[in-house]
Formats: C-alpha cells, sequence, structure tokens
C-alpha cells in the first residue's frame, strides 16, 4: 500500500485518536507487539490456543508497513500479557479495567481469554455485511470483577481484524491496559451551539461541565475572562463543584462579543488531582447582519458547454419573498421567477451578458452576469458542501438531505453555495451482473436524490477511486470507467472527485513514471467526456508528482495538493501556508485544492464534535482559502450550523475575492516566524491582502505599501466587517489575534 495512503489515513486517524482517548496512569501497561496471523479460524480465540509458531508484528501500525505489504482480508493478533493485581489495588478508583486498542482498520472482534469484549464495525459473513469503522477507537472496559480477567497470569488478547481494502490492523495510537480514573469521564465545554447573540454586542454563553461515568467526582473549577485585545482581566472566578454521576453543571455568563475575549480555566479533580486546562476564544461575529435588501452575490461569470443542462440558483440575500427577472436570457434557457434558479440549455457558443433583477418588498438589486458558453468549466471555484469531514463513510442520503436541506433554509445559497458532494462510503458491495455500479442500502435511489437536489437548484457530486477500491474499502472503478460515468451521468452528477487510493496497488511494481500517474485520470476523464452533461472532475491523489502541473492536461476543474486535513492548527497551518509555489497553476478553470473545510461540527463517523479550530483560526481558514482561490467545501453538518460558523460562511466580501474573476491565487508576499502576508490580485485592480499572525500572542503588525510593491496611498477596506477605513498611507497598522487574520481590499489612490 502506498506511502500516501497510510499517511491521509494517519492524519485523520490521528486525530480521531488525539480526540477520543485519554491519558494514561503511571502504571499503564503498553502492549506493543503481538502474534499475528492472516486467515480465520475462531480457535485463535482461545486462551489456550498455542501461537507459538505465528509470527510477531507490532501493534500501532498497519500490517501492510510490516511484512504483509499486498495482504487484505481477515488476519488476528494475540497479545500475551500478565495483568497484576497492584494495577487495581493502587488505582484510585477501583472500578474498571480499560482495554484500549487505538484504532482498528477496519472491523474487529475482540475476546479476553476467549470471551468476546469487544465489536465494531461488520465482518462481511455478519448479518448487514461489510461496515469498515476504522475511525472508531477502541476503548474497551470491563469491570474489576469481570470473570475474563486473570489477575497476576498471562492473560490473551485476541483480536479478530478484517480488513476490506487499503490498509489493515492495529495502528494509529500504542494500545495499553490500565485503570479508568474518574477524570477520563469529565470534559468541560462552551458549545457554539448554545451561545445567544445580543443586539449590544454581548453574547450569552453555557460552560458544561459533565460528568460521563456513574460515579460522583468532588472537585474545583478556576476560570478567568480576559479580554487579550486589550490585555484586560475582565472576571475571575473559583467554584467548588461535586459532581453527581452523569451530572452536567452548567455556568451560565454573559460575555462582550468583541474579537479578543477567551475563557480560561483549570479543573483540578480534589481526588487525584488530575487537571483540566484550555483557554476557551468566544466566538465573535465579524459579518455585517445581512441587510434586508435585495444583494445579488453573483460572481461575474459562470461557464458551461455548449448542449449541456445548465442549472445556476441566483444567490440572492434579502428577505423574502423575492422576485426574480433577467433581460437577455439566451434561448434555451428559462427563469423560475419565484425561486431564482435558470435552466435549460444553450447550443451555442458564445458569451450571454445577462441582467439580472431581484426585487423584495424593501427594495430592488440589479447585476450583470456572463453565462460562458465554450469549453471551460468552473471559471471560478466551486462552493459547497461534501459529507467527508462530518459524516466519514457512515453518509447516507437521509444526512445528504439534511445539509442540503439546510444550504437552503439557512440562506446558504443566497451567498453562492450550490454542490452537495457525496464522498466516499455510498457504493455497494457488488456491481449488478452487467457491471453496473449502484449504491448500498444507505441510499435507496440516487436519481431521485439528484432530481431532488436539481429540483432545488442544487449541483450534484459524487466520489469514486480509479482503484479497485476506494479508501474506505469499497468498490472504486478500476475497469469500468466508461460505465461508471455513464451510470453517473444518468443520476444527474455534476461533479466527481476521483480518488487514488488503491490504485497504488496497480502502480505498485510496475513504472512509477508521471505517465503511469496521469494515466488513470485520463481514463475517467475520456469517459467522462462522452456524457451528456458537464461533470466537473475533481482529482484527488494528495497532490503526487506535481499534480497541478498536468491536472489541466486530463481536463480537471480542481487537484488536491495534500494530504487529508483535520481541524487542527497545526494541520491548517502546515496545509493551507504550504501553497506559495502553487500560485502560477491556479487558473479560471483549474484550482489548486489545499481540501476542505473543517469548520463546524466534523468527525469522519457518527460522532460529530465542533471544530478544535477556535474562532481566530477559523476566520484565518476561511480568509486563507479565498485567498488561494481554492475550492470551498464545507465539510460540516450544515443541519448542526451554529450562528458563528453560519456568520463565518456567509461573507460576500469574503467569498467575493474566492470567487473573483481574474482568477489568480495570492502570492505569498512576506514569510516569517511570527507573520505572513498573503497578496492577491483581483479583476478590478484592487488587491486582497491577507496578514497572518503566524505567532501564540497578540500582536500589532505594520506592513509598508511599498514592500508590497503597491502605491504610497492606499484605499482600504476592511472585508470581514464590509467597512471602509478611507485612504491610508504609507504603513498599514493592525493588532492581530494569535493564528488570526487581518483581510483588507486595497485600491491604488
Ligand atoms: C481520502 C481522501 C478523503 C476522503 C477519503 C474517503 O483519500 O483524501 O478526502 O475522500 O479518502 O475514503
Amino acid at each position: 500500500m502506498s506511502k500516501f495512503i497510510i499517511s491521509w489515513v494517519m492524519t485523520v486517524l490521528l486525530l480521531l485518536g488525539k480526540f477520543n482517548s485519554s491519558a494514561q496512569n503511571k502504571g499503564a501497561i503498553f502492549l506493543p507487539k503481538a502474534k499475528f496471523i492472516t486467515g480465520d479460524n475462531q480457535i485463535w480465540s482461545n486462551a489456550s490456543f498455542n501461537d507459538e509458531s505465528w509470527k510477531e508484528i507490532e501493534t500501532g501500525k498497519v500490517w501492510q508497513n510490516q511484512s504483509y505489504a499486498n495482504y487484505h482480508g481477515y488476519a488476528w493478533y494475540r497479545i500475551h500479557v500478565r495483568i497484576p493485581s497492584s494495577l487495581k489495588n493502587n488505582a484510585l478508583w477501583k472500578d474498571s479495567l480499560r482495554i484500549f486498542l487505538a484504532h482498528v482498520n477496519d472491523v474487529d472482534d475482540t475476546y479476553l481469554n476467549g470471551v468476546k469484549i469487544g465489536h465494531i464495525g461488520g465482518f462481511p459473513d455478519e448479518q448487514g455485511g461489510y461496515v469498515s469503522k476504522w475511525p472508531a477507537i477502541r476503548d474497551y472496559h470491563l469491570s474489576i470483577s469481570h470473570p475474563a480477567i486473570r489477575w497476576d497470569e498471562e492473560n490473551i488478547i485476541a483480536i479478530r481484524v478484517y480488513d476490506g481494502g487499503g490498509t489493515g490492523g492495529i495502528f494509529m495510537g500504542k494500545p495499553y491496559i490500565d485503570m479508568v480514573e474518574k477524570m477520563d469521564g469529565i470534559s468541560v465545554s462552551m458549545s457554539n451551539q448554545t451561545l445567544k447573540y445580543n443586539s449590544n454586542n454581548s453574547v450569552n454563553a453555557t460552560v458544561v461541565i459533565e460528568n460521563k461515568f456513574n460515579t460522583t467526582v468532588p472537585g474545583s473549577i478556576e476560570y478567568v475572562i480576559t479580554n487579550a485585545a486589550e490585555h484586560k482581566k475582565i472576571l475571575e472566578k473559583k467554584l467548588f463543584i461535586r459532581l453527581n454521576p452523569f451530572e452536567k453543571y452548567e455556568i451560565p455568563i454573559q460575555l462582550p462579543s468583541t474579537e479578543g475575549i477567551q475563557f480560561g480555566y483549570s479543573y483540578v479533580s480534589e481526588e487525584s488531582s488530575r487537571e483540566l486546562k484550555q483557554d476557551i476564544v468566544v466566538p465573535y461575529l465579524l459579518t455585517p447582519s445581512t441587510s434586508k435588501k435585495p444583494r445579488i452575490n453573483t460572481p461575474a461569470l459562470t461557464g458551461v458547454k455548449p448542449g449541456s443542462p445548465f442549472i445556476y440558483l441566483i444567490p440572492v440575500s434579502g428577505i423574502r419573498p423575492m422576485l426574480y427577472t433577467v433581460k437577455n436570457l439566451p434561448t434555451g434557457l428559462a427563469l423560475n421567477q419565484n425561486t431564482g434558479v435558470i435552466s435549460g440549455v444553450i447550443k451555442q457558443a458564445g458569451d450571454y451578458t445577462i441582467l439580472i433583477n431581484a426585487t423584495n418588498a424593501a427594495g430592488k438589486a440589479q447585476k450583470q452576469f456572463t453565462i460562458k458558453v465554450g469549453n471551460t468549466l468552473a471559471l471560478t471555484p466551486p462552493m459547497g458542501w461534501n459529507s467527508w469531514n462530518c459524516w466519514g463513510l457512515s453518509v447516507s442520503d437521509e444526512k445528504v438531505r439534511s445539509s442540503a436541506k439546510a444550504m437552503i433554509d439557512k440562506g446558504l445559497v443566497n451567498h453562492g453555495w450550490s454542490y452537495i458532494n457525496i464522498d466516499d462510503g455510498w457504493e455497494a458491495a457488488e456491481r449488478l451482473k452487467d457491471g453496473t455500479i449502484t449504491a448500498n442500502e444507505k441510499f435507496p435511489d440516487m436519481k431521485k436524490l439528484g432530481d431532488w437536489l436539481h429540483g432545488n437548484g442544487l449541483r450534484f457530486g459524487i466520489y469514486t477511486s480509479p482503484g479497485e477500491k476506494t479508501c474506505g474499502g469499497y468498490l472504486g472503478s478500476l475497469g469500468h470507467e466508461l460505465q461508471d460515468a455513464t451510470t453517473y451521468a444518468s443520476w444527474g452528477v455534476d461533479y466527481l472527485k476521483h480518488d487514488w487510493c488503491s490504485y497504488s496497488d496497480v502502480v505498485k511494481n510496475q513504472d512509477t513514471s508521471i505517465a503511469n500517474y496521469i494515466k488513470p485520470y485520463t481514463v475517467m476523464q475520456n469517459a467522462l467526456a462522452k456524457q451528456n452533461r458537464d461533470i466537473y472532475y475533481s482529482l484527488c491523489q494528495y497532490g503526487m508528482k506535481n499534480v497541478s502541473a498536468w491536472g489541466p492536461s486530463v481536463n480537471a476543474q480542481s487537484w488536491r495538493t495534500t494530504g487529508d486535513i483535520e481541524d487542527t492548527w497545526e494541520s491548517l497551518k502546515r496545509i493551507g501556508f504550504s501553497q506559495a509555489d502553487l500560485y502560477k497553476y491556479a487558473k479560471p478553470g483549474g484550482w489548486n485544492d489545499p481540501d476542505m473545510m473543517i469548520v463546524g461540527m466534523v468527525g469522519w463517523g457518527e460522532n460529530l464534535h465542533p471544530t478544535r479550530l477556535n474562532p481566530y483560526e477559523q476566520y484565518t481558514h476561511v480568509s486563507l482559502w479565498s485567498l488561494l482561490s481554492a475550492p470551498l467545501l464545507i465539510g460540516c453538518d450544515l443541519s448542526k450550523l451554529d450562528q458563528f460558523t453560519l456568520n463565518l460562511l456567509t461573507n460576500d466580501a469574503v467569498i467575493a475575492i474566492n470567487q473573483d474573476s481574474l482568477g489568480k491565487q495570492a502570492q505569498q508576499i512576506i514569510k516569517n516566524e511570527s507573520h505572513q502576508v498573503w497578496v492577491k490580485e483581483l479583476a478590478d485592480g484592487s488587491k486582497a491582502i491577507g496578514i497572518f499572525n503566524m505567532s501564540s500572542n497578540y500582536q500589532d503588525f505594520t506592513i509598508q505599501w511599498t514592500d508590497l510593491g503597491l502605491k504610497n496611498k492606499q484605499l482600504v477596506t476592511d472585508v470581514w466587517r464590509q467597512q471602509s477605513k478611507g485612504i491610508i498611507e504609507d504603513r498599514y497598522t493592525s493588532a492581530i489575534p494569535p493564528h488570526g487574520v487581518k483581510l483588507i481590499r486595497v485600491l491604488n489612490k
């Protein structure tokens, strides 16, 4: 299996591992090695089975990275471990033993001395069939009186594993045995969902301290609210809290809703003195509230091929009902005056400039918009949603529809968001007899789903791999490319993400020249070109062989430039700020793709959590993706969109930078330890400038206009606040939060 696949899996899983597993006690017993065999035999679960002849393998590392490079299917691990009674005797809470196996790729049955103690995922021979659950942490808890535990003797932990493709085995963390601590069940959080913004620039928040275990936990919380922007302490408090079993203790607080407000806490357990500590940045809204009046938020243009179905929901913000009219609509297109959806087919190539009018009870708006009928699609980067960062392989028709509905109901469509893309996990286990690909039971009718999306003016995206299997172990398109492209087209698909994954098995022993890396994408592109509709072609192969340079040659509209992103500052920084050299490749019709956005509720599976990026980092994320002209694909559950995230994703001035018709990527002009400055040329002659604070402190940054190649006098707009700052001479100074950004737009004066 290729390094690339491993590294993306590692990245995603590291994230999940870090998020869920707790620190170990001093007495924890690590389990770095196991006996291993491929194949399947229930006898191997028995404690008395003699596994002397089995090979040794490391846990924490997929077997493909050890001596089993090409093996997929069933395998067993047997871990021999003495569990000393001192472990429980020395524990403060003598309640449960924890057997932590990190992640198992993809399915496991776990036995302790022949007794089954855990099962996650679905084996092919189970009712319901194969279900990959590699993102789930295997953290099995057993009461200390559980009869399977042999205290002070050798124990056998036997793990039956099934790898359905990609990689297999116990991985992504160090397995260990330990006692469960009361503090493992404590969490302190301030959910964005509970924030209530008031008109007087304040926000009501609730800090929740939760005890997830069936035991009482005494402790204390000390918290400090500061205004980091002004270096002021606002409030300091200490509370003693006795949390009953499963109790949630809530601290309601009212805070200023401005940049720089931080809630720092330290929660200490009275019994173990263990401490939980964090600085929470209180979310603040920068996007001004949407005007009641109509505002037409289209980019300047869009592209479609002659004869292909065209569907476009005119993005207009303002109160409803809204009435739409269009002047100079080309033959073949029709407008729905109430929904603002333009649809139809234009046969003749050419540029068609239409005049859009939108009227509501508060006023009117007008804007020109050009439909370029020709060979170039995606004249501006796509904007939409993808299921992966939230639902992972658990995506379903219902989940897709709920995010699509939210995209409409919460008004995201009024700001240009339009694609609804299903990532991996939709494919059935087997093709039909004639080789046709079908969806699994989670997607009862793909064509109906496509029709429903189109009926609402949205666009429909899907996912496959050029290999035999996708990264999640589902069916890929190898050898069925034309058949699959034809099936997608019959469902009304508008966007295809084509993810390398098990294609590594194909190039494995062959020539690894660039031609071999381009080949699978040429095959699929030829298949897409035969369809009677435009299908945006998104390459996903993590940037191998400088894909930005040859992506256009396979008619791709975008190409992933890195491995998978995760919702941490380290990941955002590594991926987002490493795109500078790719500047020259971005242009209308072809975009560098630094991966999908990590805002809102994410989780790569059923258990979603709020992004671990703080608000400063989220403003950086959206600003940087806009400057980079990156595809904007929201990766969260839109049905759970909170006010902060909605506000973050509906700033038309920021989106306009991403959707600018010149289609340039920003250039990195200043790069040092403390800050970076990126400058993007825009179609109207102005420039968007992002000043990023890369340090961990609030700092003032000054940029000289001339250092950026600009004239001495600049007309400056604060983009997030949509506020003109007037003409500023020579230099510009701004206080920027840690990991935060100042995004301005400037025009020579
Ligand atoms: C990865 C890809 C992710 C997601 C996943 C699905 O290779 O980078 O974005 O598509 O596969 O299994």
